[in-house]
């Protein structure tokens, strides 16, 4: 499928999709707590979503089996795509929780992660790592640049610090669908492929982590984790391209009570 770039009424939805999915990192700023669930998260996340107007893109996809909540939680060695279970998040743990919405037609996809009370330097330093990983890939995007631009400003920014760049998961563009062309490798050289253009959507995600950068799926068919058990991050905007500054989506500055 080609790349499509998104007029005024697309952008329009999809920003209103990508308030809701801010709005929803937003609030579990707070509820992320020793001695909450991951269902209890799942929960609070899938009414907020609904009761702003939208719909879980993640209910539902793929499979089989098809994805059976609204947010994706992701514990410590737990890459991406936990399922929300009865599991007690513990003080020290890291959470990563992703979440799509969908609003009048379009897709946003933000993931987030986040520290459980008081956590170790190590957990510590990859969550910062991998937040910064995001911000400087965000700063590559823009009309005129190449599409592996992104890819190389990820694996650099992380390798350079000493983290591992997972690559059998990657970015992807975003719309109509929650997965559109094109897709994003989170990893090699600068200069290469699709030049960017205003109105492209994209969902940045690097998945950074502090070991070896290889995973495993669980045998409920969704839950990725690193081979070696140590800590996943994971922090993902939607953005769109413009004539100007690049647009986060997603950005988490507008609260519920503003929508
Ligand atoms: N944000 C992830 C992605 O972009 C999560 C989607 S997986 C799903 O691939 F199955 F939960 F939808
Ligand atoms: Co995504």
């Amino acid at each position: 499928m080609a790349v499509t770039r998104k007029n005024k009424r697309e952008l329009a939805a999809m920003r209103r999709a990508g308030a809701i999915v801010g709005a929803s990192h937003r609030m579990l700023r707070t509820c992320v707590q020793p001695g909450i669930t991951t269902r209890e998260l799942d929960a609070r996340v899938h009414m907020l979503i609904t009761r702003l107007g939208g719909q879980p893109s993640f209910l539902g996809y793929g499979g089989p089996p098809p994805y059976p909540a609204a947010t994706c939680i992701s514990v410590n060695e737990e890459l991406v795509h936990g399922i929300p279970s009865k599991r007690v998040l513990r003080e020290g743990d890291i959470v990563s929780i992703d979440i799509g919405v969908q609003y009048d037609g379009y897709h946003a996809d933000s993931a987030w992660s986040y520290a459980v009370g008081a956590i170790s330097d190590e957990a510590a330093g990859l969550l910062q790592v991998t937040e910064e990983t995001l911000y400087h890939a965000l700063s590559v995007v823009r009309t005129g640049a190449r599409l592996s631009d992104i890819s190389w400003a990820i694996q650099s920014y992380a390798e350079a610090r000493g983290y591992g760049v997972i690559r059998n998961y990657i970015s992807h563009g975003i719309g109509q669908a929650l997965h559109e062309d094109p897709q994003i490798l989170n990893y090699g050289p600068a200069g290469r492929g699709l030049v960017l253009q205003p109105g492209m959507t994209f969902a940045i995600e690097p998945m950074i982590v502090c070991g070896a950068p290889t995973t495993t799926v669980l045998r409920d068919g969704w839950t990725v984790v690193t081979t070696d058990g140590r800590y996943a991050a994971h922090y993902e905007h939607t953005v769109a391209v413009t004539d100007g500054e690049t647009e986060i989506l997603t950005s988490q500055e507008t609260s519920e009570e503003e929508l």
